[in-house]
């Protein structure tokens, strides 16, 4: 949510600030600026719209001086307008801000009751201002900032100049990350480390209630008295995630290829991880997961695993909801929160509710150094690599990979012998990535269906069972993505109601099970399941519905069905990653097909770092 990026060197700043944009772009992109500050003052350039807009007036300028800072917007306060962009300007503060102040209201009243006028619509501008009634009152940067601190409420991170001093930056992280890097005596700021990959591969995390101030060649650590933190900062190797698409036509497809690899990464990390035999599993008995969207639904798919493979019980919240619900959670309870970025304030706000009412908390997520991965007080990542598409494809299946596997290794460790899955079970998670490389080699079919689909006016991912939870993790993609109507529901819910909506103009896609054994009638599970889904097909047949059958692999549904593309044979607690796969085809090509801006969707953002 909203990119920023500070430079301050001895080169000319403009190159590093649009590259550094275009390397955060995925966290925003309904508007960018830059502001380049020299002995000349001030030069501001900001554009509605992604950072190549920006880069085309860019193009047109002259731009020189010794530093700058950028940014790349998602809209919280405002509407998406130039005057709402960043870099904001109050006197002689320019400043680029990642966050929510929180009581921006009763500080903007008290910013006008002093006879001074606000611009734009943001909480930003409050910033501005407020810094800059303490320069002017003769403070220092640094100074200033302090002082204005304890005025402000909520989470953010902000970059901040003075053209008093323009080689100097000062940048400042409460509970929103801000990265520091130095590229060869040129001292960068970013939002992630991602924003300083292409120019040093040395780094480190602000912590939060941490100041940095940075001159060419040197940084300074301040805490929020101001005080020089006296602790030795060292800089950690940044990850080297290729961001190129190599060949690709957009990250989301290039990531859904990744899978294989990713769930693989995942799997072979987890085993060697320390952590993960040091959890003290005998303890709890409960499991409460937490995630926003795609996280949560990884969160729905894995209470199916702890309740049947290790035999506790199991709860699944929205983590927006968490802080503000009762709920009868036990000392015996352990807390997973999921999330991909492991920045979502949702998420670290449950976390903290969840530590508050001292129960044990384990983070899943996929970045090191999250304030989630920080926090919580055990942590596995998943080994997708770095997710650019906003749409989460890779970061889902491996969260879902990996929460099977600590089910697995739990159930193991306090000796379920009861368990009946595991014996069976091992083999099907070692086959995994070869079995989504094959859902893969659907890929054209799947385009070919889309295109039968382009004027079907609703679709309907109906499941069982997990396959429920993944039909909802559907809809979501297809949802985000192609901008149609799509809903999940349980197949048997159907007839309850929403059959109402089901017309010659809907799509019905059938999330069925194919069994474990391959065999798929022979297993009384699988052919309960199945059986229940023929009742859900003819009802939604005589309604005159397209209907798309994933998974059973039997004359019955190829029959019945318009559309039939079969699944590997897995493990009903691997299939559902397969039938995910699916999904995620189905929702790119749609989108693909609607001319739909596939990696940036309209009004979302990767990293939502606001409540
Ligand atoms: C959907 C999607 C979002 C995220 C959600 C949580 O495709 O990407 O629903 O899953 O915003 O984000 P993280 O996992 O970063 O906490």
């Amino acid at each position: 949510m909203c990119g920023i990026i500070g430079y301050t060197g001895n080169e000319n700043p403009v190159s590093f600030l649009i590259k550094g944009l275009k390397q955060l772009e995925y966290r925003g992109y309904d508007s960018a600026g830059i502001a380049v500050f020299s002995d000349n003052g001030t030069h501001i350039v900001r554009a509605v719209g992604p950072v190549r807009n920006l880069e085309h007036k860019v193009s047109k300028l002259s731009l020189q001086g010794f530093s700058g800072i950028g940014h790349t917007r998602w809209a919280t306060h405002g509407k998406v307008t130039e005057g709402n962009s960043h870099p904001h300007q109050a006197g002689r503060i320019t400043l680029v801000h990642n966050g929510i102040i929180e009581n921006y209201s009763e500080l903007k009243e008290q910013i006008e009751q002093i006879g001074r006028t606000l611009k734009s619509e943001t909480d930003t501008e409050v910033l501005a201002h407020l810094i800059d009634i303490e320069v002017e009152k003769g403070f220092l940067l640094l100074e200033a900032i302090t002082r204005v601190i304890p005025k402000l409420r909520g989470s953010y991170a902000f970059v901040v100049s003075d053209p008093e001093d323009p080689r100097c930056l000062i940048g400042v992280s409460q509970g929103i990350p801000l990265w520091v890097g130095n590229s060869n005596g040129n001292m960068l700021l970013s939002s992630d480390s991602r924003g300083l990959s292409l120019f040093t591969n040395e780094g480190f995390v602000l912590k939060s209630a941490e100041i940095v101030q940075c001159r060419p060649g040197s940084f300074q650590v301040f805490d929020f008295s101001g005080h020089l933190t006296t602790k030795n900062i060292s800089l950690t190797q940044l990850s080297n995630d290729s961001s190129e698409l190599v060949g690709f036509e957009h990250y989301m497809m290039k990531e859904i290829y990744e899978q294989p690899l990713a769930v693989l990464n995942t799997k072979a990390k987890l085993i060697q991880s320390a952590q993960l035999y040091s959890l003290p599993f005998k303890l709890w008995d409960h499991v409460q997961l937490m995630g926003c969207g795609s996280a949560r639904h990884a969160g729905l798919v894995a209470k199916h695993y702890f309740e049947q493979i290790v035999g506790v019980t199991a709860t699944v919240d929205y983590a927006s909801e968490f802080s503000d619900c009762f709920n009868h959670t036990q000392p015996s309870t352990l807390v997973i929160l999921i999330s991909q970025s492991g920045e979502t304030a949702d998420t670290l706000s449950a976390l903290r509710a969840a530590k508050n009412r001292g129960l044990a908390t384990l983070s899943i997520t996929n970045r090191k150094q999250s304030s989630l991965s920080l926090e919580s007080d055990f942590c596995l990542f998943t080994e997708a690599g770095c997710e650019i598409s906003v749409a989460s494809t890779k970061a889902f299946t491996s969260q879902v990979s990996l929460l099977l596997a600590l089910a697995y290794e739990w159930s193991y460790q306090i000796e379920r012998v009861e368990s009946s899955f595991r014996p069976q079970l091992n083999p099907y998670l070692s086959a995994l990535p070869e079995q989504i490389a094959q859902t893969l080699q659907r890929d054209k079919q799947i385009r070919f269906i889309a295109e039968k689909l382009l004027s079907s006016r609703s679709f309907f991912f109906l499941g069982r069972g997990v396959l429920f939870n993944v039909a909802q993790e559907c809809a979501l993609k297809l949802k985000e993505i192609s901008y149609c109507f799509a809903e999940a529901y349980p197949a048997g819910e159907l007839k309850h109601g929403p059959l109402a909506l089901i017309d010659k103009d809907s799509t019905v896609i059938l999330l069925t099970t194919r069994g474990s054994t391959g065999d798929s009638v022979s297993d009384p599970l699988t052919h309960l399941q199945q059986d229940k889904m023929k009742n859900t097909l003819q009802e939604v047949k005589s309604r005159g519905a397209f209907i798309w059958t994933w998974g059973a692999d039997t004359p019955y549904f190829r029959q019945e069905s318009h559309e039939f593309p079969p699944l590997p044979s897995s493990h009903r607690f691997t299939e559902p990653i397969l039938h995910t796969v699916l999904g995620q085809l189905f929702a790119y090509h749609l989108a693909h097909l609607k001319g739909a801006e596939i990696d940036k969707p309209r009004n979302l953002a990767k990293s939502v770092t606001v409540e």
